[in-house]
């Protein structure tokens, strides 16, 4: 067993020609699943990052399941090739947690790996990785009446991962509200949601009591004009630097402490040069999460911002 120095990044779901673009000095590709050797890289469209490889050579199945378990418990497997030997291995190994989830749910404490096969004798591993879930991917229980849309999983999971979500009472705005979904999940955490949107939102969304919409180009209303609030959502169809724009001034107002928004990408492009300056924000993530589509998921809380972590994925770690 050897370690590697470097990191493998497994591309999100459906973009791994985006993340190849993001690491042209790659060294190997296994399927979705590249590896840049030497210092970590700071790719964006990817939904797992494993963070301390290892090489493992193995004579048979169950030595391959008995080293893995020999140093934790949880391996998502990742077939790249070899599918049914992988298969064999994963089966000798604990099963793992894959029922969908009820939100709200704290994030597993317990370090999830995974492992890709390189040959039938030796394959890549990794016990430390960037997300809790198997492969960064997991479902949550929905909600297939409240809900006007299914965006609202994408918030769901942003909140989950930044272990930080609004309370009863909080006061949250949400830009490009309509249909409602967003609005929907932040009314039934209890929050008192200001929606925003050109469009309207569905009826019996716009009608629950701690719901006010506004029918407004959310990027003309100033954060004075709207005030002090806790957290400040976007999920607004627009080219990112407006969105930036919009974001800037509310971080100078201070009149915001927490932030979540969706950067989306315009047709097959990638605006990295504006994602960067994101990123670049004091206590930023910038994540692609396994609910996302084209589009990115910028996450700035309070907390961070006084004192970032120093974990995977904030600048520094
Ligand atoms: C992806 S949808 C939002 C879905 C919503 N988050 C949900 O959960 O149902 C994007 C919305 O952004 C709205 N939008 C686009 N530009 C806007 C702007 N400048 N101000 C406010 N809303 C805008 C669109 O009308 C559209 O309803």
């Amino acid at each position: 067993m050897r370690e590697i120095e470097g990191r493998c990044y497994h591309a999100a779901r459906g973009f791994l020609p985006h993340l190849l673009a993001e690491l042209p000095d790659r060294d190997r590709v296994d399927g979705e699943l590249v590896t840049a050797l030497g210092p970590p890289r700071r790719p964006y469209w990817t939904r797992n990052v494993w963070l301390r490889p290892l090489l493992v050579e193995f004579s048979s199945v169950g030595e391959a399941a008995k080293l893995l378990r020999g140093i934790q418990r949880n391996w998502a497997p990742l077939p790249t090739r070899l599918h049914r030997r992988t298969a064999l291995i994963a089966e000798k190994l604990p099963p793992l947690p894959r029922r969908p989830k009820a939100f709200p749910f704290d994030p597993p404490g317990a370090p999830m790996g995974a492992f890709t096969l390189l040959d039938e004798h030796s394959l890549l591993a990794s016990p430390d990785c960037s997300s809790p879930f198997p492969n960064g991917e997991f479902e949550f229980m929905e909600d297939r009446e409240g809900p006007p849309s299914r965006a609202y999983r994408k918030l769901w999971e942003a909140l989950v991962l930044a272990g930080a979500r609004p309370g009863p009472g909080e006061r949250c705005v949400d830009a490009g509200a309509s249909p409602g979904g967003w609005t929907w999940a932040l009314a039934g955490l209890g929050a008192e949601v200001i929606a925003i949107d050109r469009a309207d939102l569905e009826p019996r969304i716009a009608s629950l009591p701690s719901v006010r919409v506004m029918r407004h180009d959310a990027f003309t209303l100033k954060p004075e004009e709207l005030g002090q609030v806790d957290w400040l959502l976007s999920d607004v169809i627009c080219y990112p630097p407006a969105l930036l724009a919009w974001i800037s001034k509310w971080l100078e107002s201070g009149l915001a402490r927490n932030f979540v928004c969706t950067i989306k990408m315009q047709g097959e492009a990638f605006d990295k040069a504006t994602t960067d300056r994101f990123a670049a924000l004091p206590g930023s993530r910038v994540l692609h999460l396994w609910h996302n589509r084209h589009e990115l998921t910028w996450i700035n809380l309070e907390r961070d911002r006084l004192s970032p972590p120093l974990a995977w994925p904030f600048p520094g770690a």
